[in-house]
């Protein structure tokens, strides 16, 4: 099985743990949007809360009754992909950055599902560059905020600014991504913490102590993890 089948199945696995009357978090990235087809073709009567715009126009595409964060009467259950899943179910997210979207619905959700591809679990985090969300405005001083803080962990690296076609990708709010190829993160909820209070850091890709719950494919079926 490939990746992308590993992550087929495991949306397809998150989408049936939906019922019927639920408010449903709609994650980004294309494992989410394995799970998001895969709800669709429930046809359950629920309202989904997506993550991005991507999310939402895929969603409503096949049909997904959607509300926004904040209207509707809760989230019971939201199901999204990630970049790396940890011990106790770390995670690194943003690789599609949308990691600002996702974690006001992470936080606001009484359950939260990730799925994702075997590949994607390690052992420590930081093998993927570290998404780290800032505003536009005078971005390069909180760059330089963003090193010194990550110098203080024993991460001398340089946060490079995400681009696309030469030009800085915007995320859906219009801030700025930095990508922290940090290699190693021995203390996440210290460097969360760290990140967070920098002026100008939006939030990053961090999500500690979110996820209850994983469905990872693997080449030999779906395999289940608690924190
Ligand atoms: C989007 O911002 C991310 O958090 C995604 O959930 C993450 O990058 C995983 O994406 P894939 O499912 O495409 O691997």
């Amino acid at each position: 099985m490939d990746a992308d089948a590993q992550k087929r199945a495991a949306g397809e696995a998150a989408a049936a743990l939906v019922e019927s009357g639920m408010v449903v978090g709609l994650g980004t990235g294309s494992t989410a949007a394995w799970f998001v087809r895969a709800l669709a073709a429930r046809r359950l009567d629920i309202v989904g809360v997506p993550t991005s715009q991507a999310t939402a126009d895929l969603a409503s595409g096949l049909g997904v009754r959607l509300g926004e964060l904040g209207e509707t009467r809760g989230i019971d259950l939201t199901v999204d992909g990630a970049d790396e899943i940890g011990p106790g179910l770390s995670l690194i997210k943003g690789g599609g950055g949308a990691l600002l979207r996702e974690k006001l619905v992470w936080e606001a959700s009484k359950s939260c599902v990730v799925i994702a591809d075997a590949a994607k679990r390690v052992e420590t985090l930081g093998k993927f560059a570290l998404p780290i969300e800032v505003v536009a405005f005078g971005h390069r001083t909180v760059q330089a905020r963003i090193c010194d803080v990550l110098a203080e962990f024993d991460l001398g690296v340089v946060p490079s600014l995400r681009r696309k076609d030469g030009q800085p990708v915007r995320t859906d709010g219009g801030n700025l991504i930095y990508d922290a190829p940090c290699g190693r993160i021995e203390e996440p909820a210290a460097l969360a913490a760290a990140l967070k209070s920098v002026t100008g850091v939006v939030d990053h890709g961090l999500f500690l102590d979110l996820a209850d719950r994983a469905l990872i494919g693997t080449a030999s079926g779906i395999v289940e993890l608690e924190p």
